[in-house]
């Protein structure tokens, strides 16, 4: 850890145990609650948030290389992950950090070009699986489950200038780049993660490598079908070529804010539901619904609106029949990220631009009653948990779900108690919606294991006015996602 650097998300004070127990909290809160064998609780970080080591021994650069490097001005505090938290250097010291927590699985991701410089399969780094091998023993070693995310928003600037996920094309180059982790890795772990937050990398300029105008209702839809594409596709590769010989499970992390209607009018339940599948829908209904493809809300209105706009097609693309078939199934468990909920109102229409935001056609509100963090986002509202995993449990035939990320960052300065206290309500939520509603979650990952590079937010996302909204409609150019 760079001294310099502030500590806003990790979890130095965080007794992380498998009963929450109110003498922590002055008493102040209900007695312990209890988590039964077999729970998993881990802690996660993203590659390029944390490794450093950006032009060492082979590496490629990656999108945020390039980005960090040729226009800082877009990064909140002008930094850059080029040494971040110096992870490649610190295997040993990162592992025994998960081993004081007491946690037993560790979510990281493999950065893609630091194994394929450019991204395509023709030219393995050595030293970049010789890294990761070290990662794996040395956690096996220690008793910690690894789990691997396959992207985490780090893609090899070389993709990148090809279109990015806009080219129909990256579905294939994606699954040659898991091949290679499969190959190496697979023998040692068993729990896969495709991508992480393609609401968000789909979305944000400079995230999906697509030069996505902020809003737009053309590319980030492209971006998502071809990463869902991806997704199925590297799911059957590894059902087919791989589970059979080595085991593992494999799933992909989508986020959920929890979208609470801000009245009782049938207009803002309208507008929360909607929201919720233009949002989580997006990217879950193709996989986990038993229909399959879009959500039926989604293909309607982009389909209306591309025609009342002009379009020839859909705005929204469309998969085969066979697309659909090899998509629909192609995951063992659901990833999910949740930090916090937004109260959703529905807004008058106004078709005169095609995007995004006008197909989802609601305005997301933050209660300020609620408590604020260091991220302007993010509010603590632990309701919001059970109410997410109960939405997924109905709307998904109660689907196994490992929660990938939850947590919250604070202002400078090392007071955990603000953070003990979302880690309270948040893990009593879980346990509500576990034990109470029987909502099928076999873990919970706690985001993230040490303060580390926070994308455009950099080394500082403890801003907390003015209050900014993030997610599709407003405030998106400092979202500062994790
Ligand atoms: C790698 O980047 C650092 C800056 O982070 C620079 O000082 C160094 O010269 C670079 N090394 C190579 C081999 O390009
Ligand atoms: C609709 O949006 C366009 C473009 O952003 C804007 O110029 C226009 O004033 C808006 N119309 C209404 C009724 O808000
Ligand atoms: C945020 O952090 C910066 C240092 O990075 C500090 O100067 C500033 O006072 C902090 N702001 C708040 C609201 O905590």
């Amino acid at each position: 850890m760079n001294s310099t650097m502030c500590h806003f998300w990790g979890v130095f004070f965080l007794a992380l145990l498998y009963c929450v127990n109110a003498s922590v909290l002055n008493n102040e809160i209900d007695s312990p609650v209890c988590f039964k064998d077999g729970f998993l609780f881990g802690v996660a970080t993203a590659a390029y948030q944390i490794e450093g080591a950006w032009n060492v021994s082979g590496k490629g650069v990656s999108i945020w290389d390039k980005l960090t490097h040729e226009e800082p001005e877009k990064i909140f505090d002008h930094s850059n992950g080029d040494i971040a938290d110096g992870s490649y250097y610190k295997v040993k010291e990162d592992v025994r950090l998960i081993k004081e927590l007491g946690v037993s699985l560790y979510r990281f991701s493999v950065s893609w070009p630091r194994i394929l410089p450019n991204g395509l399969s023709y030219k393995i780094n050595e030293d970049g699986i010789r890294y990761y091998n070290e990662v794996i023993d040395e956690l096996i070693r220690n008793n910690i489950t690894p789990a691997i995310t396959i992207f985490h928003w780090d893609l090899p600037q070389y993709l990148r200038d090809m279109g990015g996920w806009t080219n129909a094309l990256m579905a294939d180059f994606m699954v040659e780049y898991s091949r290679i982790l499969f190959e190496n890795f697979g023998d040692r772990v068993k729990i896969w993660m495709t991508f992480n937050e393609p609401l968000t990398f789909c979305q944000l300029s400079d995230y999906a490598g697509a030069d996505n105008p902020e809003g737009s209702g053309i590319k980030s839809y492209l971006c998502g079908h071809n990463v869902i594409r991806a997704h199925g596709m590297v799911y059957r590769m590894f059902e087919e070529e791989y589970r059979p010989k080595i085991g593992g499970e494999m799933g992909i992390v989508i986020s959920y804010a929890w979208e609470e209607p801000y009245s009782d009018s049938e207009e803002d339940q309208a507008a929360a539901e909607r929201a919720r599948n233009f949002q989580f829908g997006w990217f879950a209904h193709p996989i986990f619904s038993e229909a399959g493809d879009y959500p039926p809300i989604m293909r309607s209105v982009v389909d209306k609106n591309s025609k009342e706009q002009g379009f020839p097609n859909s705005r929204l693309p469309s998969f085969t029949p066979g697309e659909v078939k090899m998509i629909k199934g192609s995951a063992d468990f659901l990833g999910l990220n949740h930090y916090t909920t937004r109260l959703v109102q529905q807004v008058p229409k106004n078709n005169s631009n095609p995007t995004s935001e006008n197909d989802i056609n609601v305005k997301q509100i933050i209660d300020e009653k609620w408590p604020k963090t260091g991220s302007s986002w993010l509010s603590v509202v632990p309701w919001g948990f059970r109410k997410t995993l109960n939405w997924l449990k109905l709307a998904y035939n109660n689907p196994k779900i490992l929660v990938t990320e939850n947590g919250m960052s604070t202002g400078p300065g090392l007071d955990d108690k603000k953070r003990i206290e979302y880690i309270d309500g948040y893990l009593r939520s879980l346990h509500d919606a576990v034990y109470e509603d029987g909502c099928n979650v076999v873990g919970y990952t706690y985001w993230s294991l040490m303060d580390n590079f926070e994308w455009k937010r950099g080394y500082s996302d403890n801003n907390t006015s003015p209050v900014r909204l993030p997610a599709m409609l407003d405030g998106r150019s400092d979202k500062g996602r994790k």
